[in-house]
């Protein structure tokens, strides 16, 4: 290898995505590595990859498809597949993508360097995948992406089991990071003149029931606001079962918390939450919000709502309709179901037909853009 090889990461799918790719640029960079803006001039090309829809799965492996020619004129490239696809499929990925040099799932990201190194040493092809459980990489690589703000991750996997969704199976159950740890990157991001901090987990409000001692989030947060500078810490996901009055007036009480509540909904039908399985009603939801409006009154509420569930009929659709109109949120993220094995849904009959699920989307994102447009949008 020459002396400075060069790497090129682009990421697909959400914020813990984009964190686990900075982290995997990040230790990269610390073994000699530098960055290249796009794949040809790369001697390293990785994809982050998404799989929470078909569709995010389906373009990262056909743009990574496209990658085939780069291979061609210049076999030496290393080219892998990271994250939730590289879990998902695992070596089937090697026969759809011939051209693969790793696969790597979202448990083994911190070895990313050993796996080049290898294959620098011994052109075979690398899959390293199943590293689900255990204890997560704790190395904290100083390369940020921006210069003010900074995603920090809380936990890593999900013990909620929504029948739709792949992560707990290609990130595993809920694995909280120490506290300790935490509040020291957080500490120094704070001394480097970080502002914007988000914390990021597949459901915050359940951090540090996995770990021994008495930390919850809330405590977290307390013992993150008590650090010396300015901040304005931010958090991501809330789950509405565990999203506790305690956490509200927290926001309410601490300056240096955001305000901003993201609290996905899914569905405003009762039948359909429970075959979701998400663990609460559309009362329950409502009242949630009604007191998080009471107590921080300066707030940014949004969602995420998922139209075209096994199952849903016009009055379920209804339903939803009613929630967004209810609570008007800041914003609301709409997605169509999409099937994602195995997570039990499915196996339900994916019943809804395909035009209805974009009508339904489509209906939604025009009634959420006119509550948006005539709500202030206190924080970003
Ligand atoms: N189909 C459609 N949307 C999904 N989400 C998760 N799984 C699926 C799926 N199978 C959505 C949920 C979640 C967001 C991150 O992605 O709304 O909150
Ligand atoms: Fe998926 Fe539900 Fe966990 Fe969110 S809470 S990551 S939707 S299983």
């Amino acid at each position: 290898m020459k002396n400075k090889s060069s790497v090129y990461i682009r990421t697909f799918g959400c914020q813990m995505n984009e964190r686990d790719s900075e982290f995997v640029t990040g230790i990269l960079l610390e073994k000699g590595f530098c960055l290249a803006d796009s794949p040809d001039k790369a001697d390293v090309v990785i994809y982050n990859s998404c799989s929470v829809r078909k569709h995010a799965e389906d373009r990262m492996i056909s743009n990574m498809g496209q990658l085939k020619k780069i291979k061609k004129d210049n076999p030496d490239i290393i080219m892998g597949i990271m994250g939730c696809t590289a879990e998902h499929r695992g070596k089937g990925l090697f026969n759809s993508l011939p051209h693969l040099d790793f696969v790597c799932g979202t448990g083994n990201i911190g070895t990313i360097p050993d796996i080049i190194k290898k294959i620098i040493k011994k052109r075979e092809k690398e899959l390293h995948v199943g590293k689900l459980s255990g204890h997560l990489p704790e190395a904290n690589p100083r390369h940020r992406n921006d210069k003010r703000s900074a995603y920090v991750s809380i936990s890593r996997g999900c013990n909620n089991y929504c029948t739709y969704c792949i992560v707990p199976y290609v990130r595993g159950n809920e694995r909280s990071r120490r506290p300790d740890d935490i509040i020291k990157e957080v500490e120094d991001l704070l001394v480097r003149g970080y502002v914007n901090i988000t914390l990021l987990g597949q459901n915050v409000n359940s951090y540090g029931k996995d770990l021994e001692g008495n930390i919850n989030f809330v405590k977290l947060l307390r013992a993150m606001d008590a650090l010396n500078g300015k901040k304005n810490i931010k958090f991501m996901t809330s789950h509405p079962k565990d999203a506790s009055i305690e956490l509200f007036e927290t926001m309410g009480e601490l300056k240096g918390i955001s305000k901003h509540l993201h609290l996905p909904a899914q569905s405003g039908s009762d039948k359909i939450l429970l075959n979701m399985n998400r663990r609460y009603d559309s009362k329950y939801y409502l009242s949630k919000i009604k007191h998080f409006r009471k107590i921080v009154p300066d707030h940014m509420l949004t969602t995420d709502v998922i139209v075209g569930f096994p199952g849903e009929t016009e009055k379920d659709f209804e339903a939803t309709k009613s929630l967004l109109k209810q609570v008007r949120f800041n914003a609301a993220y709409i997605f169509k179901y999409s099937p994602r094995p195995p997570a039990p849904s499915s196996k339900m009959e994916d019943d809804v037909p395909r035009e209805v699920k974009e009508k339904r989307h489509r209906e939604l994102l025009v009634l959420q853009k006119s509550i948006s447009k005539n709500k202030r949008i206190l924080y970003d």
